[in-house]
């Protein structure tokens, strides 16, 4: 009964490439991907940790494969997009999921230098733009295709340093405007390629429980409609949706998975 709606979200044979599909929510991406039956190859520098998820989405019969990529390397993308396509086939779904930084990364503000900003700035904005660019422009050529970008909330509002307060931990002026910048180009890739029956949006997470300071857990999880951090298994199924056929009419959105901390 009602087959089109019960599998909207299915995307058996559909090509899912997952950059940074070794990290802690790339992972959980990769595997909802694979029970909604997509064929999917992780693009990661952390090839054990690459090799590994690929094993045990095999284990639970999923399709899945796993490719040494740096998504960072900015001159190489163009090449290197070429080069999982030339192996893997045409892509239907992109996921870029990579979070590259600097060893300097959480640094104070002030003490950032410009060397480390722009290091920052091109590993990652440029990063995503260049790749998702690449895509869609091979995507539009064949008239279809999702594109995902992972965003975060630092994309849509600034940190709350008081949250911060008491631990080591901040959140880095460059992450804002990386991600504030991936989340317009995002847009803009969305207007520029929608009448090829490109669509591009962005999933923004909230923070992810990953065994933080005490004091930030109570205070962020305050900052939240529902009292508490996410998990990467929360992350996942909205980037399924979006990559999917029930979500064909939803291009340039931000889709905030946050607890409803953007909403109070
Ligand atoms: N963890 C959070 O609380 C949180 C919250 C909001 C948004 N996000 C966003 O989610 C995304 C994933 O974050 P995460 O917490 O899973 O990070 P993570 O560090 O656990 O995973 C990132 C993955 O990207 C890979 N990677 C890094 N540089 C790469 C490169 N140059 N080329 C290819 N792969 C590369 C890493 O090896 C790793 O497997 C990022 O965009 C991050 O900004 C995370």
């Amino acid at each position: 009964m009602f087959n089109q709606y019960k599998n909207c979200v299915r995307l058996d044979s559909r090509l899912a490439v997952v950059a940074g599909g070794a990290g802690l929510i790339g992972t959980e991406i990769v595997k909802c991907l694979c029970a909604f039956g997509a064929d999917v190859v992780i693009l990661d520098v952390a090839a054990d940790r690459g090799e590994a998820v690929t094993r045990e989405a095999a284990e639970q019969g999923g399709s899945c494969r796993f490719d040494y990529c740096d998504l960072s390397a900015v001159p190489a993308i163009t090449s290197e997009i070429a080069r999982i396509e030339d192996s893997y086939g045409p892509m239907d779904v992109w996921v870029n999921c990579t979070y590259p930084r600097t060893a300097d990364w959480n640094r104070k503000l002030e003490d950032v230098t410009p060397e480390s900003w722009r290091a920052n700035v091109d590993m990652h904005m440029n990063g995503y733009c260049i790749s998702a660019g690449e895509v869609a422009r091979r995507m539009a050529a064949r008239e279809g295709g999702s594109i995902i970008n992972v965003g975060s909330i630092q994309g849509q509002v600034a940190p709350d340093f008081r949250i911060y307060e008491g631990t080591d931990m901040t959140s880095p002026a460059a992450y804002t405007a990386i991600k504030g910048g991936i989340r317009m180009y995002s847009k803009y890739l969305a207007s520029y390629y929608g009448r090829r029956n490109v669509r591009v949006n962005v999933v923004s997470p909230g923070g992810i429980f990953n065994n933080q300071a005490e004091a930030f857990i109570a205070r962020y999880s305050d900052k939240t409609c529902l009292g508490r951090l996410a998990s990467p298994q929360e992350i996942a199924p909205a980037v399924v949706f979006l990559a999917s056929g029930a979500a064909s009419y939803i291009t340039g959105l931000d889709l905030l998975v946050d607890g409803g901390l953007t909403a109070i």
